[in-house]
């Protein structure tokens, strides 16, 4: 029988750490490989509960390393890439980082599972690569359009990945999810941004008219999507993965400020992100079909993810007050808006 050893790229970051803990409940004779570059996304306080496991790994990698892809994969029978560059504003101020990690590390990991002959590799990929919708909702089959660098460089994962499946067989599942929510976010991301700036009565800054929509997903609810089409899905097919909870950011951001008890007085309008997709939505009748559902209600994952950041405290404020990279992108994105 072949191992049940899954490698796990970028399992210190959000979604990634919460993946980790889900296969540890879950899968408890699985082994877990995490590869993860340690960017300034990756914390390894995200899984220190973690230590001492027998049936953890960690390795200090990056993606784009053939010997450190080639070190942790060894031994898999199964791959879930999550590593990547992932925040749009960022990719507004240089994508040469994005290029790298989201395009050529899906290049290397593909060329590794080919050589090794995995049974799986799940490749996450975003609903931003299909662009903004006015009405209705992208299915899988829809043209991609992406319309940021971040979402371009995810595309090129995404469709190499599916490459690797047409040209050699690799075995390679794609999906698609919404914007997440939920513990362990790097604080440059609207929820985690707004919930620790409004503890701290500092501005919130809402991007142009507010009316943006995103459709928003419980991580809990992805990874669970994510371990449910490593079980049943089909190589070579897209899942999208949606949360069912379109919101309005300004809808986000009143829920919040009530949520902790703040005056709405700290939203701040400021100029607009660039580019900036209007509306996402995804049609998730393919997995529903399958027999996936979100569990999550929004407004109680909300309620629980403030209260997250209000009792984890410790965990975000060394990321916002002394980590001087953090400070000085929120100079450069920030500074000059809230003037
Ligand atoms: P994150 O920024 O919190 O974490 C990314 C992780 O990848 C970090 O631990 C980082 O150190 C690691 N990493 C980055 N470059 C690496 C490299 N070259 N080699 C090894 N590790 C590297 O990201 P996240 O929000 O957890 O997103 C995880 C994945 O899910 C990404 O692929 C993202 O595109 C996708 N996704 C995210 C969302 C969302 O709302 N957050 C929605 C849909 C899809
Ligand atoms: O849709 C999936 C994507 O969701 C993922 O692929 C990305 O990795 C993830 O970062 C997220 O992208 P968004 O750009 O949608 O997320 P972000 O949290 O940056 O912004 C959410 C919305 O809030 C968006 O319309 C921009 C707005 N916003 C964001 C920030 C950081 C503001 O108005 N002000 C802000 O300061």
């Amino acid at each position: 029988m072949r191992s049940r050893r899954i490698l796990v790229t970028g399992g210190c970051g959000f979604i990634g750490s919460n993946f980790i803990r889900l296969v540890r409940a879950e899968r408890p004779d699985w082994e877990v490989v995490n590869l993860d570059k340690l960017t300034y996304a990756g914390r390894r306080e995200n899984v220190e509960d973690l230590a001492g496991d027998p049936h953890y790994r960690f390795v200090h990698g990056d993606i784009c390393d053939g010997g450190a892809v080639a070190d942790a994969m060894s031994s898999c029978s199964m791959a879930v890439n999550f590593a990547a560059e992932t925040h749009v504003d960022r990719s507004l101020l240089g994508a040469g980082h994005f290029i790298d990690t989201d395009i050529k590390g899906v290049l290397v990991l593909l060329e590794e599972a080919r050589r090794v002959g995995l049974d799986r590799f799940v490749q996450i990929s975003t609903d931003e690569v299909y662009g903004s919708i006015g009405h209705g909702s992208f299915t899988e089959d829809d043209v991609l359009n992406p319309r940021n660098p971040y979402a371009a460089s995810k595309a090129g994962g995404d469709r190499l990945a599916y490459a690797y499946w047409a040209t050699y067989g690799v075995p390679v599942i794609i999906t698609r999810a919404s914007n997440n929510y939920g513990p362990f976010q790097y604080p440059e991301k609207l929820i985690p941004l707004f919930v620790t700036n409004a503890l701290r009565d500092l501005p919130l800054p809402l991007y142009g008219d507010g009316h943006n929509v995103r459709d928003w997903l419980h991580v809990e609810d992805h990874c669970r999507a994510v371990l449910f089409v490593l079980d049943q899905g089909a190589p070579g097919e897209v899942y999208n993965i949606g949360g069912g909870n379109e919101r309005e950011n300004i809808e986000i951001t009143r829920a919040v400020l009530r949520l902790l008890g703040k005056a709405e007085s700290l939203i701040t309008p400021v100029a607009d992100r660039v580019g900036h997709d209007r509306r996402y939505s995804l049609n998730c009748s393919k997995l529903n079909r399958l027999g996936w559902q979100t569990t999550m209600p929004f407004e109680a994952g909300l309620e629980a993810t403030v209260r997250w950041y209000v009792d984890h405290e410790a965990w975000w404020r060394p990321i916002k007050d002394r980590d001087g990279a953090f400070r000085s992108y929120y100079e450069q994105q920030y500074g000059a808006r809230l003037k």
